[in-house]
C-alpha cells in the first residue's frame, strides 16, 4: 500500500452511517473514493456523496456509491480531497485540475474539511511549487490580470493540454497561473485576490481546513485546525 492510498483508507474510517460526503478531485482523492466503496461493500456502511468534479462522479458511481448534486443539499457532514500545497498553518493551493469552483463550495459547505496527502505537499509558504490558479470570467481576463499585476503578480493565462488554446474550467472560465513575490502570505494573497472583480474563484483555502492527515513513509500524522 502506498503512502497516498494509507492515508485516504486513515480518512475514511472517520465516515459514518447517514453521513452526506463530498468527494474529493485527484489520485489521493480517489483512493479515498476506492476506500469509501469498500467500506459500504464490506460492512454496509450507509453513505450518500456529492462530488466536486464530473471525473470523481464517474468513478464513484461506477464503484456503487449513490452521488447527488450540491443543488439538493444547503449542507455536507464531511469532505475529503486532495490538496497542492499546503503550509503550517493549515492554508491549501488546490486547483491545479479545473474544478478549483466547486471544491471551495464543498469546502464550505462541509461541517468537517479534510485534507489528504503525503508529505511531498507540506511547504512553508502558498506558491512554493506552484502558481496560484485563478479562474477568471472570460471578458475579464484582462482586467484581472492587470490589477493583479499592479500588487505584484506575475504570469499568464493556462493553456489547454495540446498547448493550441486555452484551458477551460468545468464552469467554462478562463485560468490564469499567478506567481507573487515570496514574502506575500497565503492569507494576504487570499484576501487580495477576494476583493478583485471578475475573479470566479481562486486556488487558495486559507482557514477551511478542520484536519490535514499526512502519511509519511507509512507513518501518519493528524494536524488539526
Ligand atoms: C484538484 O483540482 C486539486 O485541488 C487536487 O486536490 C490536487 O491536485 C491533489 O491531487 P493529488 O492527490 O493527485 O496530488
Amino acid at each position: 500500500m502506498n503512502d497516498k492510498q494509507q492515508i485516504a483508507n486513515h480518512a475514511a474510517s472517520y465516515v459514518k452511517d447517514d453521513m452526506l460526503v463530498g468527494l474529493g478531485t485527484g489520485s489521493t482523492a480517489n483512493f479515498f473514493i476506492e476506500a469509501l466503496a469498500r467500506r459500504q461493500l464490506e460492512e454496509h456502511l450507509k453513505v450518500t456523496t456529492v462530488s466536486s468534479s464530473n471525473i470523481s462522479m464517474i468513478k464513484a458511481q461506477s464503484l456503487g456509491l449513490n452521488v447527488i448534486s450540491l443543488q439538493q443539499v444547503s449542507a455536507i457532514d464531511l469532505y475529503v480531497d486532495g490538496a497542492d500545497e499546503i503550509t503550517p498553518d493549515l492554508t491549501l493551493l488546490k486547483g491545479r485540475g479545473y474544478d478549483l469552483v466547486m471544491e471551495k463550495l464543498l469546502a464550505k459547505a462541509a461541517q468537517q474539511f479534510f485534507v489528504v496527502a503525503d508529505k511531498s505537499k507540506l511547504v512553508n509558504r502558498i506558491g512554493t511549487n506552484f502558481a496560484i490558479p485563478i479562474e477568471v470570467m472570460p471578458l475579464a481576463w484582462q482586467s484581472v490580470k492587470n490589477s493583479i499585476e499592479k500588487v505584484g503578480g506575475r504570469g499568464e493565462l493556462r493553456p489547454n493540454a495540446a498547448k493550441d488554446g486555452l484551458s477551460i474550467s468545468a464552469y467554462g472560465s478562463l485560468i490564469l497561473d499567478m506567481t507573487f513575490e515570496p514574502t506575500t502570505s497565503g492569507e494576504n494573497l487570499n484576501q487580495l485576490l477576494n476583493n478583485i472583480p471578475g475573479i470566479i474563484e481562486h486556488g487558495i483555502f486559507h482557514q477551511l481546513a478542520n484536519a490535514v492527515f499526512i502519511s509519511d513513509d507509512g507513518n501518519i500524522e493528524e494536524k488539526w485546525q
